[in-house]
């Protein structure tokens, strides 16, 4: 399984686990979460994992803890620059889905799941509403492994889920199908999980003993079609090819002339 190329892996179930090629920039983000995090809490002084880890140990109740997965996002949105730092940590592999020319969703999303938090995310699938042509990158920001992840359906149980709702089918028997048909997800910190908009996935009740913190992103090639979100309000630049550059300019001059 590790010594399989995980492009092709991709290629067959529509998601694969993908390790940092540098780990310095996702290194460096979590340490300033992790630094920021702290401050919004009475911190006991633990250690970066052990704080992630243990986090339900503060006892935050389900709008204490609402209000500070709020801060933390708004100030990572505010202060961080979480789209290129994930792009520099996964950088050769989100180019070999999506090529040279990237955007990346503006404002990142982070999720805390204590043990027995009721807030899931319910199964879904983001595309057709976001484009098919963005992949997903779900990066946890500790290890995880069995309900302290996320669950999510193949390529072909997520196309037999789809044909079920094209049939008739409600949306319950959708979700059930998928959560018989459907893994949950081990990732080690330092590892991501890129997925495509068509496969189905979401969150079960965290019933492991340790709190999840994860983040998601998405990254789209600027000339791939955009779903209901367009590029301005939903997407940043982050590289162009040289012949984009070229391109981008002439077009800037005709545009003036
Ligand atoms: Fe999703």
């Amino acid at each position: 399984m590790k010594t399989t190329d995980p492009l092709k892996t991709f290629e067959e179930r529509g998601y694969a686990i993908f390790s940092a090629v540098d780990r310095k920039p996702l290194d460096e983000l979590r340490a300033r979460i992790f630094d920021h995090a702290k401050t919004l809490v009475p911190y006991k002084g633990e250690k970066m994992e052990d704080f992630f880890n243990k986090f339900h140990e503060y006892g935050l109740r389900s709008s204490e803890l609402n209000k500070f997965r709020m801060d933390l996002m708004g100030w990572c949105n505010r202060e961080l620059r979480v789209a290129r730092s994930l792009h520099e940590a996964f950088r050769g592999h989100i180019s070999a889905l999506v090529g040279p020319d990237v955007v990346a969703q503006k404002g990142t999303n982070l999720v805390v799941q204590p043990p027995g938090d009721k807030d899931q995310t319910p199964t879904h699938r983001d595309a057709p509403m976001s484009s098919h042509f963005e992949v997903i990158v779900w990066v946890p920001l500790v290890d995880v492994y069995k309900t302290k992840s996320m669950f999510i359906s193949d390529r072909p149980h997520s196309a037999q889920a789809l044909g079920k709702l094209q049939a008739g089918g409600s949306y319950g028997d959708f979700c059930s199908f998928i959560e018989k048909h459907s893994t949950n997800l081990e990732v080690d910190y330092g590892q991501a999980c890129f997925f495509a908009g068509g496969i189905a996935h979401g969150c079960p009740l965290n019933a492991e003993k340790e709190t999840r913190w994860s983040l998601n992103m998405r990254y789209k090639n600027i000339f791939s079609p955009y779903g209901t979100r367009g590029i301005n309000d939903y997407f940043e630049l982050l590289t162009l090819s040289p012949l984009a550059k070229v391109g981008f300019d002439f077009e800037k001059l005709e545009h003036a002339g």
